[in-house]
């Protein structure tokens, strides 16, 4: 049996997030520039898109640019910035095909202009569509996110908008980047490193984890199933004993 069969529907993850790493690597073994493996890396995006959408996962979040990232070479920044204008411009029919609605989360004034631009035309031609939202972490740190989150929340307390005991972890939701996300139930991440890297920690706190040393552009719909098949296999008790689900 192929594995995509295999896959029980009632038991599908709602919320996938993928930490997309190894692009870097993958170039190096093959003798390539690393902007090479971020294009390749780009090609993997489509075809792990396109699989959630066709077996029904309603959230997918992408890892696509850490706010640690713009410590890279300034050349290497450029060239992942003109792969997200090039990539939104191109994939923008793949998302109308599959009925994908594109968010984005992080500190989206901090991308050039060019790239805040596309991205939210995209988002807005994409907005009606219903089968998945795609969401693209862009600039993204969940320290910096919940920070962010702190700052408004005491505002409010400042202005006599709320009481301090009017801050539950609903109120903390409603500020994060994520607000119209819910929780992650798996986490994977590519290239064999097991560390989460700044990345949604309020929103991962009951995530299933998923580790692989395939690097992210080798990553295809046969890991992507595998992952889910495994998830699937877990026992998920949130706290609870086996006995009380
Ligand atoms: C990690 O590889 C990947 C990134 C920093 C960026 C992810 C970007 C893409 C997959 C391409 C474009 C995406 C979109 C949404 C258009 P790395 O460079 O850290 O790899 P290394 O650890 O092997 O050096």
């Amino acid at each position: 049996m192929d594995l995509q069969s295999q896959i029980e529907d009632k038991k599908l993850p709602q919320h996938i997030a993928i930490i997309m790493d190894g692009n870097g690597r993958w170039a190096k073994k093959h003798g390539y520039l690393r902007a090479i493996g971020h294009k390749k890396g780009s090609k993997a995006v489509r075809e792990i898109v396109e699989a959630c959408a066709k077996i029904n996962i309603p959230f997918l979040t992408l890892y696509a640019f850490s706010t640690e990232n713009w410590n890279r070479p300034k050349l290497e920044v450029e060239t992942l910035m003109k792969l997200l204008v090039s990539s939104l411009k191109k994939e923008i029919k793949t998302l109308q095909d599959n009925d994908i609605k594109l968010n984005a989360i992080g500190n989206l004034e901090s991308l050039p202009k060019k790239a805040q631009k596309e991205l939210l035309d995209v988002i807005s031609k994409t907005k009606q569509n219903k089968r998945m939202t795609l969401t693209l972490a862009l600039s993204y740190g969940a320290r910096e996110e919940i920070t962010k989150t702190i700052r408004e929340i005491s505002l409010k307390v400042k202005n006599n908008l709320i009481s301090p005991l009017d801050i539950d972890e609903r109120l903390v939701n409603e500020h994060l980047y994520t607000n119209n996300l819910p929780d992650v139930d798996l986490l994977i991440r590519t290239s064999g490193e097991q560390r989460i890297s700044n990345f949604l920690l309020w929103q991962i706190a009951y995530a299933e984890l998923s580790f692989t040393d395939t690097l992210w552009p080798d990553f295809t719909k046969k890991h992507l199933f595998e992952a889910i098949l495994n998830y699937q296999n877990r026992e998920r008790r949130f706290g609870k004993t086996s006995e009380q689900l």
